[in-house]
């Protein structure tokens, strides 16, 4: 288990190790509530296996061309960098069992989650390699070389800063797939998409909850870590080959840019939290309300700028598209 330096909140002193103690009635709360409402699903349900044939190699099927895809050039680039994303799972355990603990409450949610989490790569590749939507060498190698790289979380010195990135990431996760399956131009990658963005939304609730439990507990060492993670935000991904291309594509493409991640991740995370109206702060959690309050403004107006260079660029693809 990582410990952070020791802070005093009150009468206090919160330790890593502490907060996890006070938050485990917490957890078995939430994840009783989770066990509750999470629905069984069958991946192999969502795969037109009807679709799927040989590829060439070993078997002598057909080998992979780009005109079997039936989804668009942007939900390819999309479900790739979603599958990798998910194909990280080993890693991403290990770093929350490292954090969380592999007992009691927590064990159990780490556990849950994982095998969650098992079931939206495997249920990706199925529906890719079934319908040929993308080249499976490419990806194969694409996966290798990604989860060779191993990852490490940027959140791995602290649990508060761990609990809030995921709150937030999850539902980056969820926003990401629903809009990645809006935009891949197949029904059937749609449904498959929105059933795995629903997991997501629910591993999302868990943590937010946890995180209103530590903003309650410890509110300015809570405050700081908010701050933290939303201020150096980044997606899990991003040491995957090639992701800067692809991310920027997605984010011209309307799946997830500044836009949709300060409106539909950041802002209702923090509104439902109530994060700017926390009061009873001492000097830190005060610094760190108003920072992040500050970062946001800014934020939101580089969002905006990134809304108007967007349109004028899909607005010159159009005028060319027309003209040819
Ligand atoms: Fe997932
Ligand atoms: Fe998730």
């Amino acid at each position: 288990m990582t410990i952070a330096p020791a802070q005093r909140t009150g009468s206090t002193v919160w330790t890593d190790a502490r907060l996890i103690l006070a938050l485990e009635e917490v957890v078995e709360t939430e994840l009783n509530r989770h066990l509750a409402i999470a629905k069984e699903w069958m991946p192999h349900e969502y795969i037109p296996w009807s679709q799927g044939r040989d590829f060439d190699g070993v078997l002598g099927g057909e080998a992979w061309a780009l005109e079997q895809s039936k989804v668009t050039p942007l939900g390819r680039i999309a479900l790739v960098v979603n599958l990798l994303t998910e194909d990280n799972l080993p890693s991403y355990h290990h770093e929350i069992a490292t954090m969380f603990g592999r007992e009691g409450a927590w064990g159990t949610w780490v556990h849950r989650w994982t095998a969650e989490e098992g079931r939206h790569g495997i249920a990706l590749r199925d529906y890719l390699l079934a319908t040929r939507a993308v080249d499976p060498v490419a990806l194969e190698r694409a996966r290798m070389e990604h989860m060779a790289e191993g990852f490490q979380s940027d959140n791995s010195h602290s649990m508060l800063h761990s609990v809030a990135y995921v709150a937030f990431q999850e539902l980056a996760t969820r926003i990401s797939h629903r809009n990645t399956g809006h935009y891949a131009g197949d029904p059937l990658c749609e449904q498959l998409l929105a059933k795995i963005a629903n997991d997501e939304n629910l591993h999302m609730v868990f943590y937010r909850n946890l995180l209103k439990a530590a903003l309650e507990i410890a509110p300015d060492l809570a405050m700081q870590a908010v701050r933290d993670v939303v201020t150096d935000f980044r997606m899990p991904g991003h040491g995957m080959p090639g992701f800067e291309r692809s991310a920027a594509q997605i984010a011209i493409g309307g799946i997830y840019n500044l836009r949709i991640h300060h409106d539909d991740v950041l802002q209702p995370v923090l509104r439902h939290l109530k994060v700017m109206e926390i009061g009873g702060l001492g000097p830190a959690g005060l610094q760190a309300q108003q920072e992040l309050g500050l970062f946001l403004e800014g934020l939101d107006t580089q969002a905006t700028r990134f809304d108007e260079r967007q349109a004028a660029l899909l607005a010159r693809r159009a005028a060319n598209a027309a003209r040819k």
